[in-house]
């Protein structure tokens, strides 16, 4: 089965506060996108990547492609202003052939091979959408609107989910449709009434949100 990566880097990164938008970062000498593709393409059934970047670095992104091995299979399109409206732009642009697609985050650049490689086989075994997720560690609570906790839901159910997210393409194609939004993929295809399973994370998938994460980010890269 062709998998494709919509790798989302169209985000402005306020909270890393750096002066250009985080996908463009650099960590160990390369940028935050480039450490995300060489980890994408190294996984067993990647035929094709679409980068969403902002609308003004849409030059900066194709010079950063141009120089790959594999420019053929990168494709550079604009995303929008939520992360739901980046990821559609990137539906669009996939070729006919692709019949998995993943959804990943740039900001999770260092998310392994081997995770996109589960999701991938998960995916071929017959599942519509797989996430990967770890157990929490802190309690979690949820609260009103002036800080009052509501209730404390159970610990040991609750997943912390990270990206790649995994989808039958005509499944994610679906969700999309539907012009809903969410901080995440599987919640739109959760809205389908669609069966989500949750694969086991990885560390190495977290998300670089502020200057901690990056320099964590460094310090994994031995820089
Ligand atoms: N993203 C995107 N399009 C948007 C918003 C976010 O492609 N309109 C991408 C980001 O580039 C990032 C991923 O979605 O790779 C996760 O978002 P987040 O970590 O929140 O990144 P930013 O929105 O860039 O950061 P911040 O919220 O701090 O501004
Ligand atoms: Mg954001």
């Amino acid at each position: 089965m062709n998998a494709g990566v919509i790798l989302v880097a169209a985000g402005q990164g306020t909270r890393l506060g750096a002066t250009q938008p985080k996908a463009f970062v650099r960590v160990a000498g390369s940028t935050v996108i480039e450490h995300a593709v060489s980890r994408a393409f190294q996984a067993a059934d990647i035929t094709q990547i679409i980068i969403v970047a902002p609308a003004s670095h849409l030059r900066e992104a194709g010079a950063l492609v141009s120089s790959h091995a594999r420019a053929d299979d990168i494709s550079v399109v604009a995303g929008g202003v939520e992360r739901t409206h980046s990821v559609s732009a990137g539906l669009a642009a996939l070729r006919a052939n692709i019949e998995v697609v993943l959804v990943h985050d740039a900001a999770r650049c260092l998310a392994p091979a081997s995770l996109f490689d589960r999701l991938v086989a998960a995916v071929r075994d017959g599942r519509d959408a797989v996430v990967p997720g770890l157990p929490v560690t802190d309690t979690i609570k949820q609260v009103d609107g002036d800080g009052r906790v509501v209730a404390t839901p159970d610990r040991s159910s609750l997943r912390a989910i990270q990206t790649p997210q995994a989808f039958r393409r005509a499944v994610l194609t679906r969700a999309h449709g539907s012009g809903a939004e969410a901080t995440d993929d599987a919640a739109l295809v959760e809205l389908l009434g669609v069966t989500v399973e949750v694969l086991e994370g990885d560390e190495l998938a977290f998300k670089i949100t502020t200057a901690a994460d990056l320099a964590h980010a460094g310090r994994i890269l031995g820089a």
